[in-house]
């Protein structure tokens, strides 16, 4: 049986990723430190270790489990505590994944998949859907820094033959993404919606992003370490734009709450519309996205309706 470590298992993506390799039956260990994610989301099947990513915790961890594959989402995964404090955010998502990359190369692991960004490295792009050769332009440290973990990668790779996989995800979205954060508008307008809450729309709300659902991350995550492909970034995504004020509609329309949306002025520098090609991800993974956004509004509200 495999054996596969999670970074960040315990939080929204790395808990999906956990579930669907429990249930292809890898041996699964987590290395998570609860800053963001939480402990409920662990599945009792999977050995957690707490532990920051930092720490030299990590080297005792690999020499004990010697895992086959690592899939790495342990992130500080604020923009705006990026913008605050960039050199809290290099530390933690520049230094932390260079500790795993180090760990992964010291313990011959055959594979690390990292979990990137396209929302955040693209910049405010003149052409979409962006592909991945789209010019890297990020708007904030949290991207400069998931590109800087790219290149080590790379170096990683050509270097030190690491073979990995980074995966630049859109805006990713589905059950138990934290609705009291300040990204992931889908989770926050249906926990709002459900409490009889007025959400708040910064801008005109006609801002589209690109939604990609939780369970297509992971199973490209799957796809990108058992596949054959290596030494490469791979946009993960719809192709398809939607505005916030159509996500909105959509949530309302299951939920039905009769509350009228909010408007507050919009934030400057903020991307105006983005959506990523993903037709690599396609040739290299086999992989496209299965859960159409009304679908996976559907599960995300049955969710946060059963959490009520
Ligand atoms: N959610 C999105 O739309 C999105 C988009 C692009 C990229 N990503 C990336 O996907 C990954 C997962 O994001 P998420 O949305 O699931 O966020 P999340 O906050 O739910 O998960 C991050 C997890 O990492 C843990 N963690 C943070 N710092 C750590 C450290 N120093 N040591 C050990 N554990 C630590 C947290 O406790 C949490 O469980 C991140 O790398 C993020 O940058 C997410």
């Amino acid at each position: 049986m495999p054996k596969a470590l999670v970074t960040g298992g315990a939080g929204f993506i790395g808990s999906h990723v956990v579930d669907l390799l429990l249930e292809k039956g890898y041996e699964v260990v987590i290395v998570d430190n609860i800053s963001s994610g939480s402990i409920k989301n662990i599945d009792n099947r999977a050995k957690f270790y707490q532990a920051d990513i930092l720490s030299d915790a990590i080297g005792t961890i690999f020499s004990a489990e010697k895992p086959d594959y690592v899939f790495h989402l342990a992130s500080q995964i604020s923009v705006s505590k990026s913008l605050r404090e960039p050199m809290y955010d290099a530390n933690m998502n520049i230094l932390g994944s260079i500790s795993i990359m180090e760990a992964c190369v010291k313990h011959g692991v055959k594979k690390l998949v990292f979990s990137s960004t396209g929302g955040a490295l693209y910049g405010d792009p003149k052409r979409i859907p962006c592909d991945e050769k789209t010019e890297i332009l990020p708007l904030c440290p949290y991207g400069v820094a998931k590109f800087c973990v790219e290149q080590y990668l790379s170096y990683y790779y050509r270097v030190h033959g690491l073979n990995y996989i980074s995966l630049r995800y859109s805006n990713v979205y589905g059950p138990r993404q934290n609705p009291f954060g300040e990204a992931g508008v889908v989770a926050i307008f249906a926990k709002k919606l459900l409490k009889k809450e007025i959400p708040t729309i910064n801008g005109d709300g006609a801002q589209t992003r690109d939604f990609v659902y939780v369970s297509d991350v992971a199973r490209a995550n799957l796809l990108a370490a058992e596949g054959s492909a290596s030494g490469v970034s791979i946009n993960i995504a719809t192709g398809k734009e939607t505005s916030v004020n159509e996500i909105f509609e959509k949530l309302e329309k299951n939920i039905k709450s009769g509350i009228k949306l909010k408007h507050a002025p919009g934030i400057k520098g903020e991307v105006r519309r983005i959506s990523l090609d993903c037709s690599l991800a396609n040739r290299l993974l086999g992989w496209k996205p299965k859960v159409d956004i009304d679908e996976g509004i559907k599960r995300t509200v049955d969710f946060f309706r059963e959490e009520e």
